[in-house]
């Protein structure tokens, strides 16, 4: 864990830059092929990385600057491979700024993601329903966030190179639509076809660690909050620095605090992760084409 605060110096942005370049072609090294799609796989989501295809797996400690999860459910595994032939990384497991890592390192994989090549990050979720008629383990695709946890992953000198390749990477940028309209309706689509419940829903980002208390729960509510996590929102904002297409998808894995008369527990949260994997593998894995597709009309 690198210290120095959550305010990077200007010499610093250029060394993030530098450190970033360094994993992105170690990476290169070990798998030749460009993903295009970039996916964070939240809490109990790992799974689905058992789906990727001709996979090269690197664990994050063999990666250069790389951080390392701390939290039990966050194995902490770069996947490289292809997904009905549409070429992927996989991140299984991702660092909290509550474990005490600086905004430059929670958000360090995603950059990246996007210096690696990819376009589109995918970024899932465990969350707590605030929404009543958000169901515990369902899956909810995220329409549009609130960021309360004080910090922003953009803070400090910009660094205008992680943008060069979209044409982004400027120091204000536009967070309207920040989650792909685009990319949310080919999710429903699908998941309509399949017969997967997926609503929208707000995301509203904590710090964390503690779960919130249920006066939160109710404030949050009333700020337009459907959902609660404590990750996802600075990596948004990295990506669409980068002018990356975000789509987002929590899982519910349990109802908000003081939702139901009962305290939320994390082993609660992982079961429920795995209850829901099912759904989630096999919407996931027939988007990404659907995506690719999408994304490369969008570039064009
Ligand atoms: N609150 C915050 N983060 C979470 C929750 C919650 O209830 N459930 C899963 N992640």
């Amino acid at each position: 864990m690198g210290g120095g605060g959550c305010t990077p110096r200007k010499e610093h942005m250029h060394e993030i830059y530098k450190r970033a370049q360094d994993a992105a072609g170690h990476i290169r090294q070990r798998s030749p092929n460009a993903p295009a799609i970039g996916i964070i796989l939240g809490s109990g989501l790992g799974n689905f990385a058992n789906r990727v295809q001709e996979q090269v797996s690197i664990p994050y400690s063999e990666i250069p600057h790389f951080p390392q999860s701390t939290v039990v459910g966050h194995s902490g595994k770069l996947i490289l491979g292809h997904i009905h032939g549409v070429p992927v990384a996989v991140m299984q497991g991702r660092v909290h700024a509550y474990e005490g890592y600086t905004m430059p390192e929670v958000t360090f994989p995603t950059r990246v993601l996007g210096l690696l090549g990819c376009r589109t990050l995918i970024v899932t979720n465990a969350a707590g329903g605030i929404r009543p008629d958000l169901p515990q383990g369902g899956l909810v695709a995220i329409s549009d966030h609130i960021n309360l946890t004080g910090m922003n992953a953009a803070v400090g000198p910009n660094e205008p190179r992680f943008g060069v390749a979209t044409g982004s990477g400027q120091r204000f940028f536009d967070m309207s639509n920040a989650y792909s309209p685009a990319l949310r309706n080919l999710a429903q689509q699908e998941a309509a076809r399949r017969n997967i419940g997926l609503p929208e829903g707000v995301y509203l980002a904590v710090l964390g660690p503690s779960y919130e208390t249920p006066a939160e729960i109710r404030a949050f509510r009333t700020l337009g909050a459907d959902l609660v996590g404590m990750s996802t929102v600075h990596e948004v904002i990295v990506a669409r620095h980068m002018g990356l297409q975000v789509l987002g998808l929590s899982l519910v894995t349990n109802l908000a605090a003081g939702v139901l008369d009962q305290p939320i527990n994390h082993e609660e949260v992982m079961q429920m992760g795995l209850q829901a994997e099912a759904d989630f593998t096999s919407l996931l894995e027939a988007l990404i084409p659907q995506i690719k597709a999408e994304t490369a009309q969008h570039h064009a």
